[in-house]
């Protein structure tokens, strides 16, 4: 009796077990189906820090070859293709080893995966200006690549719109100063302003700059130019570049010089969005298709279709006492963003922006070259090599006389990376093991004092 009684508390015990057994494991498939949904798009990485061994890897592998996310190995998933991803340089020898990537600030011409064989994709990945690697305006060093994601259109993964934080930052009224407010700070402030602090560039902005303020007033805070200190509270621009005070501040001004540090088809900075966020007009150069890009197809004023500062800088006094005419600048604070080509490219856009958590466009590249790597790995693969389109940065010109200016050092600089570009294609060409620096520089330098390479 005593043990029926047992076995049947027993029993119930067991039941209740099992019950709460069933709901724990419910719970759990109703929260994975719900990360699940959310996450459908959305490439997973499971994220592990210890190291791998070669035989720990099945699916298909990418290597960093350039230091650039810190991961020594984790599994990525794209829809139902799995990739491996890491930094480790051991997994180059991994029977499924399919293709390398490179960050371009971060690339060494001494320090390649060479010899190159023929099976082996190099993807770049690189989303500023050619300042620090400028062989890649070289159509010689750009082809080195088959995939790329930069700042053009044209790139396999563009970052063409990376600075925007949303579209509705370009809409929104958070920092909007209205114009009437504006005009009586006149009183105080220029009507433009200007902050840079590098004030050395291939574009050689202040240069024209400096020609501009011959004509019209500019507060300039940055080291460049600096006429004007920034109030005690932001005595550091360029720390408090990005900070609240900071945009209410350039809020108030009616123009903003927004000039790029290179010209480059379709690289364009937060020195345009900024502006373009607190609703002051940007004075812009840079990109010259540009307009493609911006709300409305005049809210900016662009610096490339005056003949001289002088003439810009009448057109902005214009602007500065028009009301109306300064105000249809600024349609896209009424809402209105009537440009459908950055509308259409802003849109199916996965990844936030550098500033917000949400998902990285850095995993949206290496997602996508997972996806080229499984196309790759099948028999009879079209073959692919970047085109000098996904990163076109032409010869540096004065952007005031819009010639050559012998004195500007990017101009020489441009033509030397010519040299290294074609060289290096050459030496990578010719299967060769490695980059001797010594024998290189030398080379390039002799090639330089014959012909310029160009
Ligand atoms: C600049 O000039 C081009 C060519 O003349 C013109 O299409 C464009 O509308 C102008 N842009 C602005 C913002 O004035
Ligand atoms: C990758 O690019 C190189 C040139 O840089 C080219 O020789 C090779 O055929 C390309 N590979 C594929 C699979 O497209
Ligand atoms: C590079 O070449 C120079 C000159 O021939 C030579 O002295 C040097 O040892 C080479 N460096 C390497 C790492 O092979």
């Amino acid at each position: 009796m005593e043990l029926l009684r047992r076995s049947k508390r027993c029993r119930t015990a067991l039941l209740t077990c099992l019950l709460s057994t069933l709901v724990l494991f419910l719970q759990l498939l109703v929260q994975l189906w719900l990360e699940w949904i959310e996450d459908a798009n959305v490439p997973v990485h499971h994220h592990i820090t210890n190291k791998f061994s070669l035989n720990d890897v099945d699916d298909l592998v990418l290597v960093w070859w350039t230091p650039f996310t810190g991961n020594t190995g984790s599994f990525i998933e794209c829809g139902n293709l799995k990739c491996f991803i890491t930094e480790d340089r051991r997994f180059q020898h991994h029977s499924k080893f399919q293709m390398f990537l490179f960050y371009g600030s971060n690339l060494e011409i001494w320090d390649l995966p060479l010899p190159r064989k023929d099976q082996h994709i190099w993807s770049l990945f690189h989303e500023e200006s050619p300042k620090n690697i400028p062989f890649l305006s070289h159509q010689e060093g750009i082809s080195l690549f088959n995939f790329t994601a930069t700042f053009s259109r044209f790139s396999d993964v563009p970052l063409t719109l990376q600075y925007v934080q949303s579209f509705e930052s370009l809409t929104d009224l958070q920092y909007y100063v209205p114009l009437s407010k504006k005009n009586e700070l006149l009183q105080y402030l220029s009507p433009v302003l200007y902050v840079q602090s590098d004030c050395d560039t291939p574009l050689d902005r202040d240069k024209y700059v400096q020609n501009l303020m011959r004509y019209i007033s500019v507060d300039s805070y940055g080291t460049c130019l600096h006429n004007k200190d920034l109030p005690e509270s932001m005595s550091n621009p360029m720390e408090s570049m990005t900070s609240e005070e900071f945009l209410h501040f350039t809020a108030q001004y009616k123009f903003t010089i927004a000039f790029e540090n290179a010209v480059c088809e379709d690289y364009i900075t937060e020195k345009l969005w900024r502006p373009l966020t607190v609703g002051s007009v940007p004075i812009y150069l840079g990109s010259p298709s540009v307009q493609d890009w911006l709300p409305s197809q005049n809210s900016a004023v662009l610096a490339i279709n005056f003949s001289s500062p002088k003439e810009l800088a009448s057109h902005i006094s214009v602007l500065n006492s028009n009301d109306e005419e300064y105000l249809s600048l600024l349609s896209h604070k009424e809402s209105v963003i009537s440009n459908i080509y950055q509308k259409a490219k802003m849109n199916p856009r996965l990844w936030g922006s550098l500033k917000d958590n949400r998902y990285h466009f850095i995993d949206q590249f290496e997602c996508q070259m997972c996806i080229k790597a499984h196309h790759n790995s099948k028999a009879n693969v079209q073959r692919k090599v970047a085109n000098q389109e996904v990163y076109n940065c032409p010869k540096p010109i004065s952007s005031v006389t819009g010639q050559e200016d012998p004195t500007n050092p990017w101009l020489y600089l441009w033509k030397y990376s010519k040299c290294e570009a074609s060289l290096l294609a050459e030496i990578i060409q010719g299967g060769h093991m490695f980059v001797n620096q010594t024998l290189f520089n030398q080379e390039v330098l002799s090639r330089m004092r014959e012909s310029d390479c160009t």
